[in-house]
Order: C-alpha cells, then sequence, then structure tokens
C-alpha cells in the first residue's frame, strides 16, 4: 500500500521531533504566586496545596533569591491577613506600612530585577471575605474601585512593576490607570484579571488564605455576582476587549487548564500578552493523583504547563513553576 503523506515519518526520532516541536516552555514562561504572613523565620505548609509554604517575609525574599536563580522572573504576591485588621472597607490594604507593601519593597530590595507583581482585591482584607465592599447586602461596585485605587497606589509606591487586580469590578482598569498616571507611575503596568470566572477550583488557595466568603444570610454567599458564569464564552471577550480599552497592559484568563478553549480565542483576537492561572484547584488535582501514584508528577507538570502555552498564554502563573523551573533546567 503506497501512503503518500505519513504524519508518523517526523516522530521517528528524539531529534527530528524536536526539530518539528511548536511550542517549547521556558522558564521565562512563569509566574510563581506565593503566600506571605506575618512574623518571622516561619514557614507553614498548606495542606491542601502540597508542597506549596506560606511564609514570612524574610523567608518569602529568600525564596524569590532562589526562583530568580532558577530563572523564574516573576511573583505574585498574596498575603495572609490578622482577622483584627480586616474590615467591611478593606482598610488594611493600601497600609503603606502594611505587610504587602513591606514585603514588595522586601524583595525590590534584595532581587530588583525580579517582576513583582501583587494581588489588588479586597478579600483577604474584608471581614466578609468578599473581593468588594458591600452595602445593603450588595457588593458596591464603584466604593470598591475607590479602595482598589488606593491600594495600588500604595504598591506602585512599595515598589511593585505590575499591578494585578483580580477583583472583577467594572471599570476598575479606568480608575487604577488614572490613579497611577495622577501619581506618577507612568511605568507600573497593569495586569488586568480580564475573563476570571466563578470558580470551584479556587477552594484550596481560599484556604491557604483563610479568605473564603463568610456564611452570612445577608450578604452572597459566591462571587456570582462579579466573576464569571462559566457557561459563557463570548462575554470573556467583551470583557478581555473592555479592559483593554481601559488600558490594561497584560490580559489575564483564569482558571487554566479547563478553560484553554477561551485561551485560544482570545489568543486569536488580541495582540497583548496573555497571562493564564493555573489554579489552586488544578495544581492540587494533579499533587493528589502524583501522590497516589496515579500520574508522573514531573511529566504531568511539563505537559499541563506547555498545553497551556500552546493554547495561547504567554505567561502562566503556577504554584508549580519552581518545581517546573528546576525540571526545565535540567
Ligand atoms: C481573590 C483571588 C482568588 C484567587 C486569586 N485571587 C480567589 C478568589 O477569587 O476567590 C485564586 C487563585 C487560585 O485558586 O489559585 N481575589
Amino acid at each position: 500500500m503506497i501512503i503518500y503523506s505519513r504524519n508518523r515519518r517526523l516522530r521517528t526520532t528524539p531529534a527530528l521531533r524536536a526539530l518539528v516541536q511548536e511550542t517549547v516552555l521556558t522558564t521565562s514562561d512563569l509566574v510563581m504566586p506565593l503566600f506571605v504572613m506575618e512574623g518571622t523565620q516561619t514557614e507553614i505548609a498548606i495542606s491542601s496545596m502540597p508542597g506549596i509554604l506560606r511564609r514570612t517575609m524574610d523567608l518569602t525574599v529568600k525564596e524569590c533569591k532562589e526562583l530568580f536563580s532558577l530563572g523564574v522572573k516573576g511573583v505574585n504576591l498574596y498575603m495572609k491577613v490578622s482577622e483584627n485588621l480586616k474590615d467591611n472597607l478593606g482598610t488594611e490594604s493600601w497600609n503603606r506600612n502594611g505587610l504587602m507593601q513591606n514585603t514588595i519593597k522586601a524583595i525590590k530590595d534584595a532581587v530588583p530585577g525580579m517582576v513583582v507583581m501583587p494581588d489588588v482585591a479586597l478579600d483577604p482584607y474584608s471581614i466578609y471575605g468578599h473581593d468588594g465592599i458591600i452595602s445593603n447586602g450588595k457588593i458596591d461596585n464603584d466604593a470598591t474601585n475607590d479602595a482598589l485605587v488606593k491600594m495600588s497606589v500604595s504598591h506602585a509606591e512599595a515598589g511593585a512593576d505590575i499591578i494585578a487586580p483580580s477583583d472583577m469590578m467594572d471599570g476598575r482598569v479606568a480608575a487604577i490607570r488614572t490613579g497611577l498616571e495622577e501619581g506618577g507611575f507612568t511605568d507600573v503596568g497593569i495586569l488586568s484579571y480580564a475573563a476570571k470566572y466563578a470558580s470551584s477550583f479556587y477552594g484550596p488557595f481560599r484556604n491557604a488564605l483563610d479568605s473564603a466568603p463568610v456564611d452570612n444570610v445577608e450578604i452572597p454567599k459566591d462571587k456570582k455576582t462579579y466573576q464569571m458564569d462559566f457557561h459563557n464564552s463570548r462575554e470573556a471577550m467583551d470583557e478581555v476587549m473592555k479592559d483593554i480599552a481601559e488600558g490594561a497592559d497584560i490580559i489575564m484568563i483564569k482558571p487554566g487548564m479547563p478553560y484553554l478553549d477561551i485561551v485560544s480565542k482570545v489568543r486569536e483576537a488580541i495582540d497583548l500578552p496573555i497571562a493564564v492561572y493555573n489554579v489552586s484547584g488544578e495544581y492540587a488535582m494533579l499533587k493528589a493523583a502524583a501522590q497516589n501514584g496515579w500520574l508522573d508528577n514531573d511529566k504531568a507538570i511539563i505537559e499541563s504547563l506547555t498545553c497551556i502555552k500552546r493554547a495561547g498564554a504567554d505567561m502562566i502563573f503556577t504554584y508549580a513553576a519552581k518545581e517546573a523551573a528546576i525540571l526545565l533546567n535540567g
């Protein structure tokens, strides 16, 4: 039998496969999210995210040095806020001397080359565990934006390179951009979580920060009035286009693996860099299967991150960033 076109011809040897490889994952594609807490010389394991620690600021700085030497060029910061500092307005979030602001300074002092991207959202600071301020039992979009601007400017003052708002309020990219321009922070970029879905895959993260919405009949129990409905795809494009028009520099799509159709669709439509968040639940699933011997941990990590890049990501926020960097460095 004569088969003129045989796809297997180019799969014959490792060298040939390497020559025709379309997507190559590198350490420069990776951003590591870090959980920070008050204190010194302490780290706590997060049980729902095997291998992930919550660290005090000093140990976080040490970790950043290690990450940078491994080739990981970006970190995304989250604070565990003490209960006594939480309120409805998230006042602590724009404290110039707060844990976030001090951590940004400490990292930039110790590892100036690291791209520091603090999370901007009220949930870790909110007594209600919501990304917005609550008034009359509802999330008050515009009041929240005012708080997010103050928070963003305080991060810029501390030395942040890129502000990463993950709250999904309407109009916040324009508000933050205006605040940064007026404050003279013209070079501080905005990575906007443009298409962030209300997802059950954030569960382990909320354990890590103790930031889940509290159970109360007066306030919404979930984030569905601001995060997107997972049944929708066209709406993601609308969100993305609005954030670009408002001045976003990088567009985030979140979660990652179950949402790669969205990534690929947005990739076709825009030329700005795209970030994809390989979220806590995706990480926890992989780790749980690997711990049971059901998956090869290292292979599954490299495959899943490469596939996220193949779908169109320029950078991937992933809890496996350090592990992946070690694997990629061979
Ligand atoms: C909150 C925030 C969340 C994540 C990042 N920022 C949780 C949420 O929206 O409830 C999730 C990250 C993850 O699951 O890895 N603004």
